[in-house]
């Protein structure tokens, strides 16, 4: 039975039949309305989250299914010392798939190892995120009409930004793509990142700490929030959170189709002045992240049946 714990776990041509069933679901909603009936999504946060967790909730509801779970890990017996390994086996006793967030980078693995219903990674620490992914590849086919031959800068905290750790194994496996990344020294993409996708496959990429060198060749360009949680020491946080701020004068020397995206929460690294730019993606990403989510569903939860 198939879990998403990484992207890779999905094939390309696993992630054109998602984005094929979401814009199917955009198009007919209503033929898509009843799929889950009788189904439930347990959704397990032990992380803070608005969209990730709402968007599976409504995912899971627009789908007509039902959806039971906690947004807080003190509120679950996690508190009381279980295991993830436990709670996985219990909850599957409840749910027919469970969408886990946890701060541990691993966790929903060890969930997906011993879990009898499908297991979706819904961020693990400085990890990963494959469903925000699914959120950026829809954005990105919907905005650019493809996944390769695209320049993608990604600019802020790559160090433990999972998101963009998720994005770089997606978009590294489609032909002709370049890589800019953007970050303060101290915030660069970690190595192992860098040997397994990017170097291993021989794909270009630059490292630089200059977004304003690096706007004016970008198709993408990926900002993310500096994260707060993942710092040990407050003082290097407020050193390096304002490191970079889009605003409208910058995207000046940007290509008219640049497409500017973001996983959000947005912090300050995209001024509001922003948000009016038609090349500005990042609430449209937000729609596309629910879509993908409900094809995601609707694609394991037919696979597990099988
Ligand atoms: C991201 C995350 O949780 O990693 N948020 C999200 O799910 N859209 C990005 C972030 O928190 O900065």
């Amino acid at each position: 039975m198939r879990s998403l714990i990484r992207i890779s776990d999905l094939s390309c041509n696993d992630i054109d039949r998602l984005a094929d069933t979401a814009e199917d679901i955009i198009a007919s909603p209503e033929k898509y309305s009843h799929i889950c009936n009788g189904k439930k999504l347990a959704s397990l946060f032990f992380e803070p989250s608005t969209r990730t967790r709402l968007s599976f909730e409504a995912a899971m509801y627009e789908l007509g299914g039902q959806v039971i779970g906690f947004s807080e890990a003190q509120s679950s017996s996690s508190a009381k010392g279980e295991s993830v390994a436990d709670t996985a086996k219990v909850i599957s006793c409840y749910a027919d798939i469970i969408a886990m967030r946890h701060p541990k980078e691993g966790a929903p693995l060890v969930a997906a190892m011993n879990a009898s219903v499908p297991v979706i990674n819904a961020g693990d620490g400085g990890h990963n995120h494959p469903t925000q992914t699914l959120a950026d590849l829809l954005t990105i086919r919907r905005e650019k009409k493809t996944f390769s031959g695209l320049t993608v800068g990604l600019c802020g905290d790559l160090k433990f930004g999972r998101t963009v750790h998720s994005l770089i194994e997606a978009m590294s496996r489609y032909p002709g793509n370049r890589f800019v990344l953007i970050s303060p020294e101290e915030l660069k993409l970690p190595s192992y990142v860098k040997n397994d996708f990017l170097k291993k496959n021989g794909i270009p990429y630059m490292q630089t700490s200059d977004l304003d060198e690096a706007l004016p060749e970008l198709d993408i360009l990926y900002m993310t929030r500096v994260q707060k949680e993942r710092f040990f020491n407050e003082e290097d946080y407020l050193r390096l959170k304002d490191s970079y701020i889009l605003t409208p004068d910058k995207l000046r020397s940007a290509k008219d189709s640049l497409c500017i995206m973001h996983p959000l929460p947005r912090v300050n690294e995209i001024s509001t002045a922003v948000d009016s730019d038609p090349r500005a993606c990042y609430f449209r990403q937000v729609l596309n992240g629910k879509y993908m989510r409900m094809a995601l569903i609707k694609m394991l939860l037919e696979e597990a049946r099988i």
